[in-house]
């Protein structure tokens, strides 16, 4: 079991101070110094940010109001003009860090390459002018399909740089989800490449592009920008394809950043719901920019000299907001690596660690557990002395996890920082700052300063010390999701009305369970609806159910997780099928793949159970806790007795 209950969190006493030497050198070093901070937040939460984005963001025009909250919606900072690019490269130029490495970048097969600002701003404003030549306006859309290569970071920020929006789709996800996606978005230019390096394979990018757009099928893309990596043939289509490195060989870098409102949109990102369509969360420009500069800065405790790497794949919030806006923003040098341990080398995160002396190492759970099983003389072969802090996000993360990291990587001396945040958060909710907060073993401890986080019931009560309810934010915060893109109704449903408002107050619903503790800490238990994580990576439910019916030898399908040690969750697949199929092995794999056709191979469920019917209400509602019981072989719990047909339950239980 990976998923926290409440006796192991109730049992759970250890507690990790930072190290006096620690504390005396971070940024935030004590716990009055993080109080003072939530308080002064608390007290006046837009002096607070207002003072905050002067400090630290350049402006090229001051807002002149720092909130502007219609609930559910909120503008930070209106009628401030700012660059997220500007912030991340120019203003970086006319200081030292002009020549200091700004993305060191790893490739799987051993090359590698090193960006210092000034270079990664030449190529930036290259991509930027080549987008214009391609016909991209301030306003459109690029949907980015790319490997881990720093030409996606590029990518990004040369959007932002002339006030185009992006859409990172990640390289995992099949042609189908693509399509889905780009269409959405009504994209008009494709950035890819021909395919990137992962696992000792190459995942062919360009053809699953070519797939997506193959009859129309994006009406609205107009051109696809491909980058040369692994130099396998691809097809391009004349007038529609175009090399990166050709157009770049002939265009200016002279390209200055273009002043945005506050408010422009930034990014779009596709994430997982409970419906089967998922959702485009739309994050907005300066916002999003003060508070993924500040969360990084304080919760990594930045220094000039740390050598920073989150793991993550571009492709998620976790690489738009702490690859590439936060570290770049704040200056500092954020590492990148394509590959992922493998068999010919499952030490190879380490050696990377050890290559570049890596003061900063974020990760997910599920990345913890995985090389926990590969034994823990990979890393015990390495020098991991330089590594300072250590990060987990994703999951909640198990205990025992906890103590592997913070033993054998972090040598007993790294503050571990477990950060609860979401797609739709933008940024860093709860976390402890490394310097200040005592840590505990699978807590996420402490809201960030300027977040009023709390536990509260259905009815917006907060429940008390160690009970159960739903996380909730209490106040808007700048990096907050603006809407969900062309669909606000879906925006103010998922987000804002499981909750009523409370004494007046709107009420962010996250969509996870937590407790908090005797000392406030909060321990977060996962979602509370049809989300599931599988790897650290959220699917929905309905969106895989939705694949599976669209095989035409399924007639109704229900999924659910199932408790996987090193995965956290594992989807499970109970199946109806149409009258003239029968169950079979080969059946069960063909709907394996299809799954992989349609959503991507993280999506691909581990078992699929054929049933002749599914346990239902009389209502017609698929009892799901049934099916979740009986998926991770569970006695079934709970009453049964809202349910149509108990024989379904006795054979689904028979297996029959
Ligand atoms: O359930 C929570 C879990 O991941 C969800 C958000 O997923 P996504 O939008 O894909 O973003 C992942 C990276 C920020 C949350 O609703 N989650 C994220 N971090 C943690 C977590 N659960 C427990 N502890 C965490 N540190």
């Amino acid at each position: 079991m990976t998923q926290p209950t409440i006796e192991s969190i109730l049992k759970e006493k250890r507690n990790f101070p930072p190290s006096a030497e620690f504390a005396e050198n971070a940024i935030i070093g004590s716990m009055e110094k993080y109080r003072e901070l939530y308080d002064a937040a608390k007290a006046d939460p837009q002096g607070f940010w207002a003072e905050l984005a002067e400090q630290e963001l350049h402006w090229f025009q001051k807002w002149d109001q720092v909130l502007d909250w219609q609930p559910p919606h909120a503008k930070w900072f209106v009628n401030g003009k700012i660059n997220i690019s500007y912030n991340c490269l120019d203003r970086h130029l006319n200081t030292w860090r002009r020549n200091k490495a700004a993305i060191i970048w790893e490739g799987e097969p051993g090359d590698s390459r090193t960006l210092t600002y000034a270079q990664l701003h030449r190529e930036v404003c290259q991509m930027a002018n080549v987008y214009k030549q391609l016909g991209v306006k301030k306003g459109d859309i690029v949907g980015i399909y790319m490997p881990m290569i720093p030409e996606a970071a590029i990518a990004m920020l040369a959007c932002a740089r002339i006030g185009a929006a992006h859409s990172v789709i990640f390289g995992g996800f099949s042609s189908e989800a693509l399509r889905t996606r780009l269409l959405d978005a009504e994209a008009k230019l494709v950035v890819t490449a021909d395919g990137g390096f992962r696992k000792d394979k190459t995942i062919p990018l360009k053809p699953a592009v070519d797939e997506a757009l193959r009859d129309n099928g994006v009406p609205s893309v107009d051109n696809v920008l491909v980058v040369q990596r692994t130099q396998e043939k691809v097809h391009m289509d004349a007038g529609r394809d175009h090399w990166w490195h050709d157009l770049q060989a002939g265009v200016s870098a002279n390209c200055p950043a273009e002043p945005m409102d506050s408010e422009d949109l930034l990014f779009i990102l596709y994430t997982s719901g409970t419906t089967g369509k998922p959702k485009g969360v739309v994050h907005t420009t300066g916002g999003y920019n003060l508070y993924t500069h500040i969360t990084t800065k304080w919760t990594f405790d930045l220094k000039e000299t740390d050598v920073y790497w989150c793991t993550a794949d571009v492709g998620w919030i976790t690489g738009h907001s702490y690859i590439v806006y936060g570290p770049l923003s704040n200056g500092a040098t954020s590492l990148m690596y394509e590959g992922a341990p493998r068999p010919s080398n499952p030490g190879c995160l380490w050696d990377v660690v050890e290559k570049y002396g890596v003061s900063i190492f974020y990760t997910a759970p599920t990345a913890i557990r995985a090389l926990i099983k590969m034994g823990e003389h990979h890393p015990n072969a390495r020098d991991l002395s330089s590594l300072r802090i250590l990060g987990t996000v994703g999951e909640p993360i198990n205990p025992e996890a906890w103590m592997w990291y913070h033993r054998v990587i972090g040598g007993g001396r790294c503050p571990i920082v477990d950060t609860w945040w979401q797609t739709e958060t933008g940024g860093f909710m709860l976390t402890p700052l490394p310097g200040a907060i005592p840590t505990k073993p699978g807590s996420a401890t402490l809201p960030f300063p300027g977040i009023m986080a709390d536990v509260v019931d259905l009815e917006g009560n907060p429940v008390g010390e160690n009970e159960g309810g739903y996380l909730v934010v209490k106040h808007p915060w700048p990096s907050m999701m603006r809407t969900v893109y062309g669909d606000d109704d879906r925006f103010r449903r998922t987000y804002w009305e499981h909750i009523p408002p409370k004494d007046g107050q709107y009420l962010y619903f996250a969509g996870d369970g937590a407790r908090k503790d005797e000392d406030g800490y909060f321990w977060v238990m996962g979602r509370v609806d049809d989300v599931i994580s599988v790897s650290g990576h959220r699917l929905g439910t309905m969106e895989v159910e939705s694949a599976l019916v669209s095989h035409p030898a399924v007639a109704e399908a229900a999924v659910v997780g199932r408790p996987d040690e090193v995965k956290g969750e594992e989807v499970v697949a109970f199946v109806t099928l149409e009258g003239e199929y029968e169950a079979s092995d080969d059946l069960s794999n063909e709907l394996k793949q299809h799954v992989v056709k349609e959503i991507g191979a993280i999506a691909r469920p581990g078992d699929i159970r054929f049933t002749d019917g599914m346990p239902k209400t009389r209502s017609g509602k698929i009892m799901r806790r049934l099916l979740r019981n009986l998926a991770s072989g569970q006695e079934v719990a709970g009453d049964t007795s809202t349910l149509e047909d108990r024989s379904v339950l006795d054979k689904l239980r028979s297996g029959a």
